[in-house]
C-alpha cells in the first residue's frame, strides 16, 4: 500500500521560527515511518516551500538551513505542492503559521492539514478577539484593555496614566498576536509602563494591557476523538523566572511542570477541564489545541491563552501529556494525522 506523504511544515515567517524548527524535526523523527512518508518542508522568510534532505533537518538554526537551501534543497512552487504531499502536518508557530494564513493556502491547494481552520486559527492567535468570544461563552478571562498604536501615539503619557488607574501595579502588557511570551512584560513600576507598551508594539499594531493574575498556571492539550474534544491532561507549571518566559519554555531544565498537577486540588482540576473544553468549542478549534490558564489564589479558573497549535519539542506539553496518557510520541502523531484526515473528509467548504 502507498504510504501517505506527510509534509511537515517548519520554519516560517514568524518570531517563533526556531521553535518551529525544533517542533518540526521532532515530529519528523517520531513519525511512524511504516505508516507514513514524512517529508520535511521548510518555509523560508519569503513564504516559499523547500523540501529538505533529511540531513538538513538537524541544522542548528533556520539561518543555517537557509544558507543551504539553493544547494541542497528543492524549491516547491505553491502550485506543485499537492503533487508532492498528500497531507500537511503544520509545525509552524506564530504569525502566518497558526493564525489562519497557511491554513487558507492549504485550503486553496486542497491539502488537508492538522489543527484548526482559518477562522479558529486566527482567533487562537488574536488575544483581544478570543477574549471577546470567550466572555460571550461564559468562560472567565483576565480583565483587559486594547491599546491601538495610533491612539497610543496621540498621548501615550495620558494613556499610561489611565491604564495604571484602571489596573494598578503590577499590570501586564503583551502584543495582541504573538506567542512564546515574546513582547510580554509584567510592569512592576509605573515608570516602566510606556517602555513596556512600546516593546509590545514592536510585534503588533495593538497591545493588550491586562490585570496581573496571581495564582498557579496550567496548560491543557485538547485532542478530538470521534468528533468529540477531550482534555488529554492538565499540567501545572512552576516557572523559574518571575513569569513563564521564553527561556523557561525552551531552555532545558528551566521550569518545573507537573502532569497531573501537584498542588491544584482534584475538584479544581475538574473545573479546569470543563472550562478548557468550553473554550475549545467556543473558538471553534478542530483536531487539537493547547489551552492555558490560571487558577487564581481565590480559586477562580481563568483561561488566559487558548492556542490553536502547540509546541512539539520532546518535552512539550503535547508529548508530556501524551506520555501520561500512555501514548508514545509516534502514537499521538499518528492519531492527530488520522483525526485531522477524518475532519477534512467531512468538511463542507473550508474547515
Ligand atoms: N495577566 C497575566 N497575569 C500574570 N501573568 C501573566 C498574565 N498574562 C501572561 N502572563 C505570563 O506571561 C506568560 C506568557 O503569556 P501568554 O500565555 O499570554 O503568552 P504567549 O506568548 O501566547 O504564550 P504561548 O507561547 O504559551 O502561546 C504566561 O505564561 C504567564 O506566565
Ligand atoms: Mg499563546
Amino acid at each position: 500500500m502507498e504510504k501517505l506523504r506527510v509534509g511537515i511544515i517548519m520554519g516560517g515567517l514568524s518570531s517563533e521560527k526556531e521553535v518551529s524548527l525544533n517542533s518540526g524535526r521532532n515530529v519528523y523523527d517520531n513519525m511512524d515511518k511504516d505508516r507514513y512518508e514524512p517529508i520535511p518542508l521548510f518555509m523560508d522568510e519569503r513564504g516559499r516551500f523547500w523540501i529538505l534532505p533529511w540531513q538538513l533537518v538537524s541544522q542548528n538554526t533556520t539561518v543555517d538551513i537557509v544558507e543551504n537551501l539553493e544547494k541542497k534543497a528543492r524549491h516547491i512552487p505553491y502550485d506543485d505542492l499537492s503533487r508532492e504531499i498528500d497531507f500537511a502536518f503544520i509545525a509552524l508557530h506564530g504569525k502566518y503559521g497558526d493564525d489562519g494564513c497557511i491554513q487558507g493556502l492549504l485550503e486553496l491547494l486542497r491539502i488537508p492539514y492538522t489543527g484548526s481552520g482559518v477562522l479558529a486559527s486566527a482567533l487562537g492567535m488574536d488575544k483581544h478577539m478570543q477574549q471577546q468570544i470567550l466572555s460571550a461563552a461564559g468562560v472567565a478571562t483576565p480583565r483587559s484593555v486594547l491599546i491601538v498604536e495610533e491612539e497610543w501615539r496621540k498621548d501615550s503619557a495620558a494613556a499610561a496614566k489611565g491604564l495604571i488607574k484602571n489596573f494598578g501595579i503590577p499590570l501586564v502588557t503583551k502584543p495582541s498576536r504573538e506567542g512564546s511570551s515574546i513582547g510580554v512584560t509584567i510592569v512592576r513600576d509605573s515608570s516602566m509602563l510606556e517602555e513596556a507598551v512600546e516593546s509590545a508594539l514592536v510585534w503588533d499594531r495593538s497591545v493588550l494591557a491586562e490585570e496581573f493574575l496571581e495564582g498557579t498556571e496550567f496548560s491543557c492539550i485538547v485532542l478530538e476523538e470521534d468528533g468529540l474534544p477531550r482534555v488529554l491532561g492538565v499540567t501545572e507549571i512552576h516557572p523559574q523566572s518571575a513569569f513563564y518566559t521564553y527561556d523557561d519554555k525552551y531552555m532545558p531544565g528551566r521550569c518545573s511542570k507537573f502532569t497531573p498537577p501537584k498542588t491544584i486540588p482534584p475538584a479544581v482540576v475538574e473545573r479546569i477541564r470543563r472550562e478548557v473544553l468550553k473554550a475549545y468549542s467556543a473558538l471553534g478549534f478542530r483536531s487539537y489545541g493547547r489551552i492555558d490558564g490560571f487558577v487564581l489564589n481565590d480559586g477562580r479558573v481563568l483561561v488566559t491563552d487558548p492556542n490553536s497549535s502547540s509546541g512539539m519539542a520532546p518535552s512539550s506539553f503535547f508529548f508530556e501529556q501524551a506520555a501520561e496518557a500512555e501514548m508514545l510520541p509516534s502514537m499521538i502523531i499518528s492519531e492527530l494525522i488520522e483525526i485531522s484526515r477524518t475532519i477534512h473528509g467531512r468538511k463542507k467548504g473550508p474547515l
